[in-house]
């Protein structure tokens, strides 16, 4: 996953000395208020805009039959799977800056989808780059009234997965430890930790909610595919 996203971490803006020194000038140019917290992220060089693939082009999303999948090319099962893991990722997260925006934009945009989709790029290897993740999580949780009526039919318009992916989100439903993971790597692994704030008790409980529906929906997914044999 770490290809698929550059790692972030927190930083408090100071207007002099350690890492911020180097771009005293620029910072002088901004209008960043010193203290402010602000992301660093991995630069990735010659990204590229990503349009969705043809079954996320249709203002009705339905999963791709079984039948459907075997007229695939192989670059373009591989394209798939990374946008299964996308969706299976911003419908955990609730993030809504990306493909959901543009579902919600078709309102009054018949052509959004056919646009470049915000936060989401192509690395030179071909491989997809999501970026920016303000938009997940917290935030996404706190706007779940708005958004989620999309980000359930976006998830269900996906039956097909990576199977590390399936096997990651089946242990993390079986072990029911999906936020105390999380704290555990944002205690060890994020500078800021200590003086910022988690999840709620009630968003850790959301988090591991829609593991386990995903896991349910995979599930589902397996046996469809199972029949259809
Ligand atoms: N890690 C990165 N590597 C290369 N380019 C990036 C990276 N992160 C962001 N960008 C570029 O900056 C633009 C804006 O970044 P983003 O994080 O989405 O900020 P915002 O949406 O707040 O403006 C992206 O569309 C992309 O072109
Ligand atoms: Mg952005």
């Amino acid at each position: 996953m770490q290809r698929r996203l550059p790692p972030t971490a927190l930083s408090l803006l100071a207007a002099r000395g350690g890492q911020w020194e180097l771009v005293r000038d620029e910072l002088r140019g901004s209008h960043w208020a010193e203290g402010a917290v602000v992301s660093l992220t991995r630069w990735v060089d010659n990204l590229t805009d990503v349009v969705a693939p043809a079954p996320w082009l249709r203002a009705e999303l339905r999963p791709l039959a079984a039948g459907e999948l075997g007229g695939l090319s192989q670059p373009q099962l591989v394209e798939l799977v990374q946008w299964s893991d996308l969706i299976l990722f911003d419908y955990l997260t609730a993030n809504f800056d990306r493909l959901v925006s543009n579902l919600f934009s078709l309102q009054w945009d018949a052509r959004v989808m056919q646009r470049a989709t915000s936060n989401l790029h192509r690395a030179p290897d071909g491989g997809l780059v999501f970026i920016d993740h303000e938009a997940g999580l917290g935030h996404g949780y706190r706007l779940l009234a708005v958004w989620d009526k999309y980000n359930e039919p976006l998830l269900r318009s996906v039956c097909v997965f990576r199977e590390a992916t399936a096997r990651r989100v089946a242990e993390l439903h079986r072990l029911q430890n999906a936020a105390a993971e999380l704290l555990r790597l944002y205690r060890t692994r994020e500078p800021l930790s200590a003086q910022l704030g988690f999840l709620s008790e009630q968003q850790a409980r959301l988090l591991q909610s829609r593991i386990d529906f995903v896991h349910k929906h995979i599930l589902h997914c397996k046996a469809k595919a199972a029949a259809a044999l």
